[in-house]
């Protein structure tokens, strides 16, 4: 089986992490801060925070937002479950805006809409979290004026765009997001097996979130309530988590991060070949906004059902019969039964409905050969036909 996303480690990759097993630190050591340094390095950002994964990046995020109880968190429907959930777990309730028909991602104007309403009716967000679907950065020039004018938090899951850039620079410098979260998931663009972090330029977030992956506690004198008791001391100031990266997974990303240009650079060539042996089939192609460099973490193309005869189910299951491991990025988060049982119900986002029906993600990762790749496009081609 071809398999839709897969990490690509080499031996530089593997010594890194032995050099880390055979050092002093396994957990809390150095290497989680050169990664975090290296990473606000290449975003342009002023902070980095790393954690155990985007989930608990996004929770800490949203923390670090002031996001409670009463508090609105708005997002994509076509996003992983985490990008919504980080939400529920600050106690705030949780709202979806639709998607922009061509590129997938939350739609700026219908944003703007719903904000309209939400001022009139006093519930606006506290939080938005604009999903880099893909890899592509949402509208982000216009959803940053929105959080001016409308008061809330932005924050841009980029957890498919490490390595991608909008407006001329890196996503993560913090030029529109407050906060940005990175994944490390293996099928990410880089990966430290399970790993995440947040770039802010903001220093009290970037306190804020180093103490809320660590139990809430200090050991800054400026921090504490009252004088230290000697070297030994720490104080827990409020209710935090162990959300902490370890130093061999730190290790990893680190020299994963090396390799970042050459991967992006391989999805790129795989992007161009896609839509070169793709074209005139009957598919809607991904398309890229102006001003946007996708890292590509997926490669979605829809069915044009109306012109393919067989279904989209038929098609999935067919090209996996075929060896060819297709993935489906994403059910609408609001159409999950815990989503439903919130009072989310089909047709609440029709543009993320349509989708869900018609997308299919074909392999992307830089071990692709062209070879595997041709392969899956003469299965595709075949079974629409
Ligand atoms: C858009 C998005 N946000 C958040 C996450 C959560 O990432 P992690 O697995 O690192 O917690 C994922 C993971 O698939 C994702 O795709």
């Amino acid at each position: 089986m071809i398999p839709y996303g897969r990490q690509s480690v080499d031996q530089a990759d593997i010594d890194a992490v032995v050099a880390v097993l055979q050092s002093d630190w396994l957990t809390q050591g150095p290497t989680i801060e050169r990664f975090e340094q290296a990473m606000a390095r290449r975003c342009e950002a002023a902070h980095a925070v790393a954690v155990c994964n985007a989930t608990a990046a996004l929770h800490i995020a949203c923390l670090a937002a002031g996001l409670g109880p009463g508090d609105r968190l708005w997002t994509s429907p076509n996003t992983f479950l985490a990008s919504a959930n980080c939400g529920r777990y600050c106690g705030a309730e949780v709202d979806f805006v639709d998607i922009d028909p061509l590129t997938w991602n939350l739609d700026a104007n219908a944003l703007r809409l719903k904000l309209v309403v939400a001022e009139s009716n006093g519930t606006l967000p506290k939080v938005v979290v604009a999903v880099a679907f893909a890899g592509q950065s949402c509208d982000m020039q216009a959803i940053a004026e929105l959080s001016e004018r409308y008061g809330f938090t932005l924050i841009e899951d980029a957890s498919h765009a490490v390595g991608a850039s909008y407006a001329g620079r890196p996503v993560g410098c913090g030029e529109f997001a407050a906060m940005t979260v990175f994944s490390f998931h293996p099928v990410k663009i880089i990966t430290s097996a399970e790993g995440g972090m947040v770039l802010t330029n903001r220093p009290e977030l970037a306190e804020r979130m180093q103490r809320l992956r660590s139990h809430g506690m200090t050991r800054d004198p400026t921090q504490m309530t009252e004088h230290s008791h000697g070297p030994w001391y720490y104080q827990q100031v409020e209710l935090g988590f162990n959300y902490r990266i370890t130093d061999l997974q730190a290790a990893l990303g680190l020299s994963q991060l090396d390799k970042l240009d050459g991967f992006i650079a391989r999805r790129r060539e795989l992007v161009a070949r896609y839509d070169r042996l793709l074209a005139g089939l009957p598919l809607t192609l991904p398309s890229i906004q102006p001003g946007a460099e996708s890292a590509w973490h997926l490669y979605v193309v829809r069915l044009q059902r109306a012109r393919i005869t067989p279904s989209h189910r038929q098609v999935f299951e067919a090209l996996r019969e075929a060896g060819v491991g297709v993935n489906l990025h994403y059910i609408p988060v609001h159409l999950q039964p815990y989503y439903r049982d919130l009072g989310f119900a089909d047709g609440d986002f029709p543009e993320a409905e349509r989708y869900y029906a018609e997308a299919i993600s074909l392999p992307m990762y830089p071990g692709l050969s062209d070879e595997q790749q041709d392969y899956v496009v003469e299965q595709l081609r075949r079974i629409i036909s």
